[in-house]
C-alpha cells in the first residue's frame, strides 16, 4: 500500500496528533500489562468480545505516554480497518517502515496491534520483531483466533497473557462513580452498592452495556455478533441451527451440571458434535466449564461439568428468566470473579465438588496439592432447609478434603456457623466481591 495512505489509516489510531477516546481507565489490568512490558516478553491480550481490550491496549498506550515515552515511540494499528488491504505479513512490513519513516522515533519502541488474527501469518512478524529486539509488542484480538495453534508454538514461552473479563463488580462500581478504597468505604456505601449489585446480576457488566440506554438490545446483537462471527464463520460450522441452540441452551442452564450425553438428549445433536461444539463456545469466551474435584484425574474428566457463563446479563437476555433465578445469576458472578483471582494467581485450580449422596458444595478451590477453601453459594439462607442442606454438604466436604477453611455467600445474612470444629463465615455477596478486591488490589 502507498505510505501516506498506510499513515492516514495510522493517525486515526494514534495518539501522534488527535486525543483519543480511552474511557474509564481500568487499574487492576493497566497495573498487569504496565509490569509486563517491563519483561522482555510479548504481552497478548485475549478475552471475550466487547469485554474492552481494544480500549485497554489504548489505555496502556495512554499510560506509557504518561509515564515519559514520547508519543511518537508508539504505534498502534487496528487491523480490522476496512482501509487496509492486502492482509498479509508484508502489509506488516509496510506499516512498520511507513512508521519508522514519517515519524522518526528514537529509542525504545511499542507496536500495539489490535485484531493481529486479521493478518496471515502475524505470529511470525512478532516473533521476528520480538527476537531482533525491534519494538515491544503488545497483541490483541479475539480470543478464539489468538489461540491458534500457531500462536502456541511459535510465541511459546515469549509471551505473557492477560484476558480480559467484563467488569469485576468493584469496577462496575467505579463505572457508576462509586468508588470504594477499603473496608469502611463497604460499609458507609452499602445501600448504593446493593442497588448496583442487583443490576449487576441482572445485566452483566460489559462495559458498554453499563454505559448505555439500549442495555438489551446490545446483549443481544453482542450474542449474535458472537455466534456468527467468533463461531460459524471462523470454524466454518455447517450445523449452524445446532450451534447456536447449544449456546442459547449452555446460558439457559449456568451453574447446571450438564454431560455431553444429558445435552444430546436435549437437543438431538450427536455426543461428537456436543463435544466440538462445546470447545469452540469455550474457546470463544461465551461459556465456561467447571470440572468436579477428584483425586484422580480420570474420575474428573469423566464427570458432569457445570457450565457457566462470561456474564449473566447474556444469560438473561438469551436464557432465562432472571427473577427466577437470582440464586444462579449470584452463583455464575461468584464463579467469574474466582476466575478473575485465577487469572492473577496461576496456582488456583477450581473445581466443583459432589459425593456419591449427591451433596455438593459449588466451589472447590486449590493450590498446588492443597483444597486452599470451599466456598458454598446459598442465596435463600432464610428456608431454614436449604441452610441445613448446604452446612451438611460442607461439613461432608471439608472432612473429605481436609480443609478446614469454608465460606457460605449468601444475599443478605451475615454470621458464623461451628462445623467439625472450624468457624464457617456467611457473607453476603456484594461484601465478598468487594473485600477480595480491596485485599488483592
Ligand atoms: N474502560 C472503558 N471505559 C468506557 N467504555 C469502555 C471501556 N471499555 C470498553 N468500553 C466500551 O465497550 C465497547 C467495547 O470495548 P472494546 O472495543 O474495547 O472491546 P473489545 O474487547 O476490543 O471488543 P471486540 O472483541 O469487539 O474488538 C466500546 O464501545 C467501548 O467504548
Ligand atoms: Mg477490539
Amino acid at each position: 500500500m502507498d505510505k501516506n495512505d498506510l499513515i492516514r489509516i495510522l493517525q486515526d489510531w494514534n495518539f501522534w496528533q488527535n486525543e483519543l477516546q480511552t474511557g474509564v481507565p481500568r487499574h487492576g489490568y493497566l497495573k498487569r500489562i504496565q509490569g509486563f512490558l517491563k519483561t522482555n516478553q510479548v504481552i497478548t491480550i485475549t478475552g471475550a468480545r466487547r469485554a474492552g481490550k481494544s480500549i485497554l491496549m489504548r489505555q496502556a498506550a495512554a499510560g506509557l505516554i504518561r509515564e515519559g515515552v514520547s508519543k511518537s515511540n508508539i504505534l498502534m494499528a487496528n487491523l480490522e480497518d476496512p482501509r487496509f488491504t492486502s492482509l498479509d505479513v508484508k502489509l506488516l512490513d509496510e506499516i512498520h517502515q511507513a512508521y519508522l519513516e514519517f515519524l522518526a522515533p528514537k529509542g525504545q519502541i511499542f507496536v500495539f496491534l489490535d485484531e493481529a488474527q486479521e493478518i496471515k501469518n502475524w505470529e511470525r512478524w512478532v516473533r521476528t520483531m520480538h527476537e531482533l529486539r525491534k519494538a515491544k509488542i503488545v497483541v490483541s484480538g479475539s480470543n478464539a483466533n489468538l489461540l491458534s495453534r500457531e500462536l502456541g508454538t511459535l510465541l511459546t514461552g515469549r509471551h505473557l497473557d492477560v484476558t480480559v473479563f467484563p467488569l469485576s463488580f468493584f469496577e462496575f462500581l467505579e463505572f457508576n462513580t462509586v468508588v470504594v478504597k477499603d473496608k469502611g468505604d463497604i460499609l458507609d456505601k452499602q445501600t448504593e452498592i446493593k442497588g448496583l449489585l442487583r443490576k449487576y446480576l441482572e445485566l452483566g457488566s460489559f462495559p458498554e452495556v453499563g454505559l448505555s440506554e439500549q442495555k438489551r438490545e446490545i446483549l443481544l446483537s453482542y450474542f449474535e455478533d458472537l455466534v456468527n462471527k467468533d463461531l460459524l464463520r471462523r470454524f466454518r460450522v455447517l450445523k449452524q441451527e445446532e450451534l447456536r441452540a447449544l449456546a442459547k441452551f449452555y446460558l439457559s442452564n449456568v451453574a447446571t451440571l450438564t454431560t455431553f450425553t444429558s445435552v444430546e438428549k436435549f437437543l438431538k445433536i450427536s455426543t461428537s458434535t456436543v463435544e466440538r461444539f462445546s470447545g469452540y463456545l469455550e474457546q470463544a469466551y461465551l461459556v465456561f466449564f467447571l470440572k468436579r474435584f477428584s483425586f484422580k484425574v480420570k474420575e474428573q474428566e469423566k464427570s458432569p461439568r457445570k457450565v457457566y457463563a462470561v456474564d449473566t446479563g447474556l444469560s438473561n437476555v438469551v436464557g432465562f428468566r432472571f427473577s427466577e433465578n437470582m440464586g444462579r445469576c449470584a452463583e455464575n458472578v461468584v464463579f467469574l470473579e474466582l476466575k478473575r483471582r485465577q487469572a492473577l494467581n496461576p496456582e488456583l485450580e477450581l473445581f466443583y465438588w459432589k459425593d456419591v449422596h449427591h451433596r455438593e458444595v459449588d466451589f472447590v478451590l486449590k493450590e498446588g496439592l492443597k483444597v486452599s477453601q470451599l466456598i458454598q453459594v446459598c442465596w435463600n439462607v432464610q428456608d431454614f432447609k436449604t441452610k441445613e442442606r448446604e452446612l451438611r454438604s460442607l461439613k461432608k466436604a471439608m472432612a473429605e478434603l481436609e480443609c478446614r477453611n469454608a465460606i457460605v455467600v449468601t444475599e443478605e445474612f451475615e454470621g458464623t456457623e461451628k462445623i467439625n470444629g472450624s468457624d464457617v463465615q456467611f457473607v453476603p455477596l456484594w461484601k465478598w466481591l468487594l473485600d477480595g478486591a480491596v485485599e488483592h488490589g
